[in-house]
């Protein structure tokens, strides 16, 4: 029967027997697929693994720095790319949530192949898919930014013609955390909820500024860790604060304020594809909201979404 960690002797093996002393390159994003992957590359051929992180600016709150910090101490061979103003100025005016992702795909293949090109002799390309992602392999709403889902029309980057190695492909979510458990990876990454490629850029309706994107990831951050300190974090499926472009009356003091909302959204599910809305308790979406109102600027209504999964969807784009 299966074990871990027969899995990790075994496929450690393998990628040692299939890549030899060949370099190879993999984009890591946080979560918690590729970074399992990469630790057990890492294990197999050490250094000759090439890792790339790329901030595009549409991450969580300190996710960049801190993702990093823990990859770095796992002896990663990494790179961290930022290049948050080029997905930020190419999002500038860009509403329709469709055209958003796109950009955000395309911009995200121009700066892996422009990092994977100053590597000398990569020859091949790592990737986290794991067995669910093969059956299901076109998202319904789309291109996400991973490279596996990307249908390149003009021309593939030169990355794409490497050859591939995907030492997760036959294993479902549980046993990637199993896997990642026995390769000493932390909760901080194997318990992180779901995030989608695009990143914040679809949790703000319509579009996306710096401006917005700091205000977001504020309000995010103060629901995230409130749901931590509660003990809530790991009984939800996945959790994100929403920036509604709506702007409300409020009074703050003698003053009459007029601003934005936040919505947050928090479902159980078991793989994304029905979600209910979570019954998180009232004395914790009090803090939740007070804190955001009182310590985000900009920010003077915050609203709970119960909506279930069909007919709504789990993100709000
Ligand atoms: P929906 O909103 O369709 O989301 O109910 C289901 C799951 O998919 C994630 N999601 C995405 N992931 N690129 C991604 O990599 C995307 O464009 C994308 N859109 C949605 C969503 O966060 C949820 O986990």
């Amino acid at each position: 029967d299966w074990t871990s960690a027969a899995f990790v002797e075994t496929t450690i093996a393998d990628i040692k027997a299939t890549v030899g002393n060949d370099k190879v390159v993999l984009a890591l994003s946080g979560g918690v697929d590729s970074s399992v992957a990469a630790v057990l590359l890492h294990k197999a051929i050490g250094t000759n693994l090439h890792c790339i992180f790329v901030d595009n600016g549409l991450l969580r709150k300190n996710e960049y720095e801190s993702v990093l910090e823990q990859y770095k101490d796992f002896g990663l061979n990494i790179k961290g790319v930022d290049a948050k103003d080029k997905f930020l100025g190419q999002l500038a005016g860009v509403e329709d949530p469709e055209t958003k992702r796109k950009i955000i795909g395309r911009v995200f293949i121009e700066v892996f192949d422009e990092e994977s090109h100053l590597i000398q002799d990569v020859k091949w390309l790592a990737q986290g898919t794991i067995y669910p992602d093969i059956i299901e392999s076109v998202s319904v709403k789309g291109p996400s930014a991973t490279i596996k889902s990307h249908h390149n029309v003009g021309g593939l980057p030169d990355f794409m013609k490497l050859k591939v190695v995907e030492p997760l492909k036959t294993l479902f979510k549980d046993e990637v955390r199993r896997v990642g458990t026995a390769l000493g990876l932390e909760s901080f990454i194997l318990g992180r909820h779901p995030f989608p490629g695009p990143g914040l850029g679809i949790r703000i309706i319509g579009e996306v500024t710096p401006e917005k994107v700091a205000i977001l990831q504020d309000a995010d951050k103060i629901y995230i860790d409130n749901l931590k300190e509660a003990g809530l974090y790991d009984q939800v499926w996945q959790a994100g604060a929403i920036f509604l472009p709506v702007r409300s009356v409020g009074v703050m003091g003698d003053e009459r304020t007029y601003e934005n909302v936040i919505a947050l959204r928090a479902v159980e599910s078991l793989d994304g594809m029905t979600a209910d809305w979570c019954h998180l308790p009232y004395p914790v979406l009090a803090k939740i909201s007070n804190e955001i109102i009182n310590k985000v600027k900009g920010i003077n209504r915050v609203v709970y979404d119960i909506s279930s999964k069909p007919p709504a969807t789990i993100e709000w784009e």
